[in-house]
Order: structure tokens, then sequence, then C-alpha cells
């Protein structure tokens, strides 16, 4: 093929290194209506002025995102619920115990936030993130910012500046470093717009029997439809297929014998012996917190080598990070 069809791809996505001078730009640039790639302790955001429909638009488009499928509105404080959503007192609970942190609330929306953010839903998400570097953000932008993770509609969801810009880096101008998120798994979602029936809409780092202490009330488990990959029909968050690397994968209880060298072995632990190029593991010695924050960059690593497939073993789920690896795995191995 002659060169000049061969089309190169551009990164316009620049990093900015957290100086009190670029925050300070970024900023302005979200009071503008740009988006800005974000660090959170969770995963990268992709943030926009939240009371901005046009500047949200950019989120959709830049990720590929079903308009049907709503973001999360960060604020920086509690304080500020009553300028998006209408609080209750199982917020005010969940908020004390829990924020800064990474629990996402669904409640009913005020007028201010605008359709586009919660697909033309009566609720909102909200969550005040931990991460340093987000809230010197959002108390310079003094605005709520809509931001869901970072990546391609589907795909891995990002923990590092480094993944954004290979994912999105020709989509977004703005990526804000922060390093390494230090969870590494999305927010826990809980719906409480009825406070005394909260239902748990996605696991994460704050678990259910965390959120069942705080509430004094039973937390059910919003179960999801196998096999569904339609983003209408689904409460939004529980489509099934979701965090999915290219190379097909599989998950199992008992990961068998490593046999095949064309496929990928992804274990928790690390097995005590000697092994293979195709043998993975998310953590030494199995712990469940740290395989959480190891789980999307090995992802992303065994994804970009060329195997025909990945077998994963599931964590048990002795506590709430066990309950949100394997949600995220048989996620990633849904058809
Ligand atoms: O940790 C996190 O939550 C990260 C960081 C950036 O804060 N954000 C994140 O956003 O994971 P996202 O968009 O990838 O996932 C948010 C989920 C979506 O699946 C969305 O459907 C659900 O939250 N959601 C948003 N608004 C909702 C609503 N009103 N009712 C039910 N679910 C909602
Ligand atoms: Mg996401």
């Amino acid at each position: 093929m002659p060169a000049f069809f061969v089309s190169i791809p551009v990164v316009r996505a620049k990093l900015y290194r957290p100086t009190d001078r670029n925050i300070s730009f970024l900023a302005r640039r979200l009071r503008q209506g740009e988006i800005v790639a974000v660090p959170t302790e969770t995963v990268y955001g992709l943030a926009a002025n939240a009371l901005d429909s046009a500047a949200c638009r950019k989120i959709f488009e830049a990720k590929g995102r079903p308009a049907s499928d709503p973001l999360i509105v960060h604020l920086l404080s509690a304080a500020q619920l009553p300028v998006v959503c209408v609080p209750n007192s199982a917020a005010e609970k969940l908020a004390k115990a829990f924020w800064p942190g990474p629990l996402t609330l669904i409640l009913p929306k005020r007028a201010a936030v605008p359709g586009i953010v919660t697909a033309g839903r009566h609720s909102v998400a909200v969550r005040v993130p931990r991460n340093r570097l987000f809230r010197r953000l959002l108390s310079r932008a003094k605005l709520p910012l809509a931001a869901p993770s970072a990546n391609p509609f589907g795909y891995i969801s990002p923990t590092t500046a480094q993944h954004v810009l290979a994912n999105l880096g020709e989509k977004i101008p703005y990526i804000l470093e922060g390093g390494a998120s230090t969870i590494g798994l999305e927010s826990t979602i809980v719906d409480i717009r009825d406070p005394s029936r909260p239902q748990l809409l996605r696991p994460g780092a704050v678990s259910l029997e965390d959120l069942e202490a705080v509430l004094r009330c039973r937390v059910k488990v919003l179960k999801r439809k196998l096999n569904s990959t339609k983003t209408g029909a689904l409460a939004p968050g529980q489509l099934t297929r979701h965090y999915s690397p290219k190379t097909p994968i599989f998950t199992t209880r008992n990961l068998g014998p490593v046999k095949d060298p064309t496929v990928a072995y992804l274990f928790i632990q690390k097995p005590r012996r000697k092994c293979g190029k195709n043998e993975f593991w998310l953590d030494a010695t199995g712990n469940l917190q740290r395989s959480a924050k190891a789980l999307f960059a090995t992802l992303r690593k065994i994804d970009e080598s060329g195997f025909a497939a990945i077998y994963a073993e599931l964590a048990k789920e002795s506590d709430g990070f066990g309950l949100a690896l394997n949600d995220r795995l048989t996620r990633a191995a849904a058809k």
C-alpha cells in the first residue's frame, strides 16, 4: 500500500505533571468546557463540568460510550450534595463513614444536573474521591465533575496515566499524571434512594458488610442477568460484559494443569513452583487487596502479549476485594 494510505494515529493528549501551575491550568480548561483525564484512588477518570451538557457530551464521544450509560458526579465534600441531589439519612451515614473514598451513592437528582449526565434518569450517582490531586483539581475548578473511567467503552479500566494515553491519547487533550491508582478497582456503587432498602449495584473496596454495619440494615445485592450485552434493558452499571481484554478470557474456580503454551494462565497467588512465560499472578502471597490493585494492569500486560486465550482463576470471596475481583473477572469473560 502506498505510504499516503497509511493512517498515522495522531496523539493529541499531553501529560501534565501535578504542579500547582498545571493543576490551575487544567481547572481553568474544565471551567471552559474541556475534558481532562484525572487520577483517582480507584481508577483514572475522564472529567468534565457536570453542569455543562456540551462538556459532558465530549466524554461520551471520546469513550464511545452509549448515551444510555450515566456518569458519576464527583464532589469535593458531602456539603455540596444538595447542589446535585437530594440527600437522605442513609447518605449522611455513609458519607460520614466512607467519604472521601471509593463509594458511589445513587440519590434522587436535582434539576441542575443535565439529562446527559444521568442518561435521562431521575437519579444521579455521586462520589467524594480521596485522591489528593483530584481533590486539588476539584477545589480549583469549584465545580462538580462528571467522570466515568477513562477507558474506551467496554475495555479494561486504566489505573495509570500511561494506560489512558495508550487508549484515549488520540481522543482527548489533557491527562493529569498521578501515578498508579492505590485501589485499582472502580468504586462500590449503592442505590440508597430508599434509605430503608439499599441495593448494592457494583462491588468494590467498600464491602457489603461495611455498608450493612453503618446502615444497620441488610443491603440487597442486585443480581446481574447473565450473558447480556444489551445496553438498554438492564439497570445501568449492570452490563454483564465490561472491562474486557481483546484476548478471549475464561474464568474458573480451579486453574488446572498449565499445559497449553498458547494460553495465558492467570493465578491469584503465585504458584509455589517454577513458572513458565505463560503464567501470571496478581500477588505473590495471594493478598486480595493487592490482587485487586494489580488486576487491570496485569490483564493489559497479558492482552499485549499475543496469547490465544486467558484462563483466569477466581478469588475466594472471603472479603469485599474477593467479591469485587470476581465481579470484574466474570464480566471480562462474559460473552
Ligand atoms: O471508581 C469509580 O467509580 C470511577 C472513578 C473515575 O470515580 N468511575 C467509574 O465510572 O467507574 P463508570 O462510568 O466507569 O462507572 C459508573 C457506573 C456506570 O456503570 C453507570 O451505569 C453507573 O455507575 N451509574 C451512574 N449513574 C447511575 C444511576 N443514576 N443509577 C444507577 N447506576 C448509575
Ligand atoms: Mg467504566
